[in-house]
């Protein structure tokens, strides 16, 4: 059971956009794949077309419901959404509360997709370190980080580096990836930021995604930036990486046999 976390230590980096792009481009190559929302924000599912004023969530209804596979909503084809959930401060506050002191909270909630065979699971996250992204790091088969291509995203490499987005190394299954993502060449300050986190990331640097209008107007029309505008620089670069991503998983696509459709509602 593959699972993909997508942080950072920054807000507004892109997480949200590139978990749900990496989920649509791994669905679209034939797995089944399920986005989770672990961010109050409650964006994610925005990009999967679940109006705006649906609230339903995992979160929302964690107090009644301690298998949190049944907040789960489908999108139509084989990508599932699981959203957080409208709350209130007081529930958001329980929950990490429950995420913080009881460790087998996160894995009673996801013990059934968990065991799905063959789901692929991509995790969205707030910025910087959290009870969701700690409770759920020695599940993870890899951790994805984002960062802008400006100075600010440099000087907070050290906060990924000296481990203090968990109080532990990120990944210690197939490890944790950088994405650099907004850059933008015709700046001097993008264009040697990406430069130098090329040279200082090495490998680890899973790709560059350029800056590119057509994510925020595929978001605005929720949509894939793929759907949207297949042929825009920013499709290229986030199929490119998730591409990156299912090797490094070893992540099958297009053949074996389709498993029985998770049980979720429509919207
Ligand atoms: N490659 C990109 N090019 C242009 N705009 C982008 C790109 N990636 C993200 N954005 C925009 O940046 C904003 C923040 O993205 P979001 O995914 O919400 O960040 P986060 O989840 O890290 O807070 C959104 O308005 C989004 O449309
Ligand atoms: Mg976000």
């Amino acid at each position: 059971m593959p699972l993909v976390c997508v942080c950072s230590p920054k807000g507004g980096v892109g997480k949200t956009t590139l978990a749900a792009n990496l989920a649509w481009s791994l669905a679209r190559a034939g797995s089944k794949v399920l986005a989770i929302d672990f961010d109050v924000q409650n964006a994610l599912r925005l990009h999967f077309g679940v109006p705006l004023n649906d609230g339903r969530g995992f979160v929302a209804r964690s107090e009644e419901q301690a298998d949190w596979s049944q907040s789960i909503l489908t999108t139509g084809g084989n990508l599932f959404v699981l959203p957080y959930g409208d709350v209130t401060e007081a529930q958001r506050e329980r929950f990490e509360e429950k995420l913080a002191k009881d460790p087998h909270f996160l894995r009673r909630g996801l013990d059934t997709v968990l065991n799905y065979p063959g789901l692929v699971i991509v995790a969205d996250f707030p910025p910087g370190p959290g009870a969701a992204l700690k409770a759920i790091s020695s599940l993870a088969e890899m951790h994805l980080v984002v960062m802008l291509a400006d100075t600010a995203s440099v000087s907070l490499l050290p906060q990924v580096e000296n481990n203090r987005m968990t109080g532990q190394p990120l990944n210690n299954q197939s490890g944790h990836y950088f994405v650099l993502n907004q850059s933008d060449n015709r700046r001097n300050i993008s264009r040697d930021v990406t430069a130098f986190m090329q040279q200082r990331l090495g490998d680890s640097l899973l790709g560059v995604v350029h800056r590119d209008e057509s994510v925020a107007e595929a978001n605005a029309s929720q949509q894939s930036v793929y759907d949207f505008s297949p042929a825009s620089a920013a499709a290229f670069d986030i199929e490119l990486i998730a591409k990156r991503v299912a090797s490094i998983l070893k992540i099958s696509v297009g053949n074996g046999e389709v498993p029985a459709p998770i049980r979720s509602t429509h919207y």
